[in-house]
């Protein structure tokens, strides 16, 4: 069997795991002429290819064995909107517990929403169920987290990723499928001739590998990533977002790709929402977000990123944010971040700061002039502070 032939051979050697620096460093110096470009030119992204609208989830609170009742609700996603549109990628971040996977599950639609819609080309996917809903869910797939759980130990690889093709035999048909699985595996950096070889022998970057082949499978326009390298080594997380961004322009992905850290979406997404306690608190190109936030709590996080610059290290000042993050089950009122908000005032416990353009910076084309949700926003550089 060709499965026991390739047993001896060490199950690393498929693909060179070595950090690849010079094509992270190119992404970035092409970046930042971009940058450039983009601040002379009004960016016209077309239509969104998803709208999320006023996004709700709330995971009821019971008590009670034999009579179940309601005693509260886990408000983990609390009134979210954004827009992703045509081949971009949006980078979703906030800390453990803020409700990023859920989100993730939302317009996947593996949970059902308490409230809210998700366009896709401008269709509320909410609303559907049976043929409808699997025409969708092709077109919208997923990337986990971490690729040590998300592949069933006990399938080959060529099982992993066909197993999709029971679902939709359209695509492949049952004779051509073999092929198509040694094509997805080629197109992501693995030889095809592992097609037989099982979860464990392969490493950890190799697997998230396997698990973007799985994503891709249906040709989708768009594949939500839930912190699809946080489980990996930082010299493999490089490579991974390499290949993903590699695949975007050839097969003109959409991404929302989700992490705990502003560092690692910094190189890949055009634009950032940061959420905070089931809310998303400010959203922006990534020049507004990181390099002109308003928000209190995204100047917190981009505070504590590393800065490989030893000058502008020393210059920065670090802001140390006090307390715990509250429970969604019982959040504060007005603002959710006040408890831990070094500008909070009275108006703070009292209104919900909305996320929109700030009314004062609404008339000026500076980057300051983006989506925030603090009644006091306003520019702070906590990177280059002297
Ligand atoms: N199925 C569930 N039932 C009850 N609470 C849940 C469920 N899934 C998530 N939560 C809660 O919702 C909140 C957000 O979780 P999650 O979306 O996983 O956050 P993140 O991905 O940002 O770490 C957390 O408080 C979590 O405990
Ligand atoms: S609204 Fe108030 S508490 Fe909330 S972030 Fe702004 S200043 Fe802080
Ligand atoms: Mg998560």
């Amino acid at each position: 069997m060709a499965e026991l032939d390739k047993k001896d051979e060490p199950a690393r050697n498929a693909v060179d795991e070595t950090p690849n620096v010079t094509a992270v460093n190119t992404v970035e110096a092409r970046s930042e002429a971009e940058a450039v470009v983009a601040l002379d030119a009004p960016v016209d992204r077309g239509e969104p290819i998803l709208q999320v609208r006023n996004l709700v989830k709330h995971f009821p609170l019971t008590q009670g064995i034999l009579f179940k009742r309601q005693v509260g609700a886990v408000k983990a996603v609390d009134g979210i909107s954004f827009d992703l549109y045509q081949g971009e990628t949006l980078g979703i971040v906030g800390e453990s517990g803020c409700g990023k996977s859920t989100v993730a599950k939302l317009l996947m639609m593996l949970e059902r929403a308490t409230a809210g819609e998700v366009f896709y080309k401008g269709q509320d996917i909410t609303k559907l169920s049976g043929r409808a809903l699997k025409a969708v869910r092709r077109n919208i797939q997923m990337v986990f987290q971490d690729p040590y759980t998300s592949l069933n130990p006990r399938m080959t690889v060529g099982d992993i990723i066909g197993e999709t093709f029971e679902i939709h035999p359209e695509v492949a048909p049952k004779g051509d499928r073999r092929r198509k699985v040694q094509e997805l595996l080629d197109v992501v950096g693995l030889n095809p001739e592992y097609i037989n070889r099982y979860p464990h022998q392969f490493s950890g970057g190799q697997r998230q590998r396997i698990g973007i082949a799985r994503g891709l499978a249906l040709n989708p326009e768009i594949i939500i990533c839930d912190e699809p390298v946080s489980a990996l080594d930082v010299s493999v997380q490089a490579q991974v977002i390499n290949l993903m961004e590699k695949l975007q322009d050839e097969f003109d992905l959409s991404y929302v790709f989700i992490a705990h850290d502003l560092s690692i979406v910094r190189h890949i997404s055009d634009r950032v929402g940061v959420m905070y306690l089931g809310k998303m608190v400010e959203i922006g190109s990534d020049e507004e977000i990181y390099d002109h936030p308003t928000h209190p709590y995204t100047q917190a996080l981009l505070s504590a990123v590393p800065v490989p610059d030893p000058e502008a290290r020393e210059g920065r000042e670090r802001i140390i944010l006090s307390g715990d993050v509250p429970s969604p089950a019982n959040p504060p009122s007005g603002c959710r971040f006040r408890t831990r908000c070094w500008k909070a005032q009275d108006k703070c416990a009292t209104e919900v700061p909305l996320l929109a353009v700030p009314e004062r910076f609404k008339d000026t084309d500076s980057p300051v002039a983006h989506e925030s949700a603090c009644h006091f926003a306003e520019e702070k550089d906590v990177v280059h502070a002297a």
